[in-house]
């Protein structure tokens, strides 16, 4: 089971959009994928038509559950209309995590237990993560073995890229762990000076992080978003989807580090 956290403390860069995309792609390749949504704001989960503001059980169950088992664990997991894609939803609860467990310790590897315990149950876990540094965004970073940042192309975007990089250091070096990551430029407009320059300077500044391709600015992504699919599924050709499904072919081509704590039970 592959498990890969997208996340970017910046809003509004791609994110869902990735999650959801390259997520239907690995199903539509009969992998059996799990789409977890860490946003409290819940856009991947509204996005396959659940309401994050009455679902009662979700990602937020998992941290009053100390040892789930894989039946409890199930039990949180939604169908999608695509065949082989599920949903483990956000609820609004989720937002309320940081003021109820504070500094708690070992809450920071309960998404890493959980997925443990859904070992082969799925071949793919993608995360979407919330666009700000709390105990949700740490789990989502302890469980994964690889980590997906998008990045828009443009200038103010780049400033968000090197506070999600610092961010990362930081928990990297308190938790001895490091996790690989590859950055993809998304929303890119070649008509424009701005895309084209600021492309240029990500790959000049973050050359060897940096997926050597990118993904196209497609309003595509709008109709699909609109009916609950994703792109790949509603329109296999669209350019934007063709970009993730290269995206995912070498995603899948890379090694992963190995799961990068030591869990007990
Ligand atoms: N490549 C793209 N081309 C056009 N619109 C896009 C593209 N990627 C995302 N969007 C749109 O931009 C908005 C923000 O994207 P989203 O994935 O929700 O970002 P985030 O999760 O980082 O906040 C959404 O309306 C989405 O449909
Ligand atoms: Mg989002």
């Amino acid at each position: 089971m592959k498990v890969w956290s997208v996340a970017n403390q910046k809003g509004g860069v791609g994110k869902t959009t990735t999650a959801v995309t390259l997520g239907g792609w690995s199903a539509a390749r009969g992998r059996r994928t799990l789409l977890l949504d860490m946003d409290p704001h819940g856009s991947l989960t509204t996005y396959f038509g659940y309401d994050a503001d009455t679902l009662d059980k979700g990602v937020y169950t998992l941290f009053g559950t100390p040892a789930p088992d894989p039946a409890q664990l199930l039990q949180l997991i939604r169908d999608t209309r695509e065949a082989d894609l599920f949903v483990l939803p956000a609820s609004t609860a989720l937002a309320t995590l940081d003021r109820q467990l504070g500094a708690r310790d070992g809450m920071g590897l309960v998404v890493t237990r959980a997925l443990h315990r859904l070992q082969g149950y799925f071949d793919q876990v993608i995360i979407d993560c919330p666009p700000m540094l709390g105990v949700l965004m740490v789990n989502a970073l302890a469980a994964c073995e690889r980590l997906i940042i998008p990045v828009q192309t443009e200038f103010l975007a780049i400033k968000g890229l090197e506070r999600m990089l610092h961010t990362l250091a930081m928990i990297e070096q308190a938790r001895g762990l490091r996790v690989p990551r590859i950055i993809v430029p998304t929303m890119f407009d070649r008509r424009t000076r701005a895309s084209i320059d600021s492309l240029r300077v990500i790959r000049d500044r973050f050359d060897e992080q940096l997926w050597s391709g990118v993904v196209p600015i497609d309003t595509q992504f709008r109709e699909a978003s609109r009916l609950g699919r994703p792109l790949g599924q509603l329109t296999p050709g669209a350019r934007g989807a063709q970009a993730y499904a290269k995206l995912l072919q070498h995603l899948l081509a890379q090694r992963d580090a190995p799961q990068s704590t030591a869990v007990a039970s």
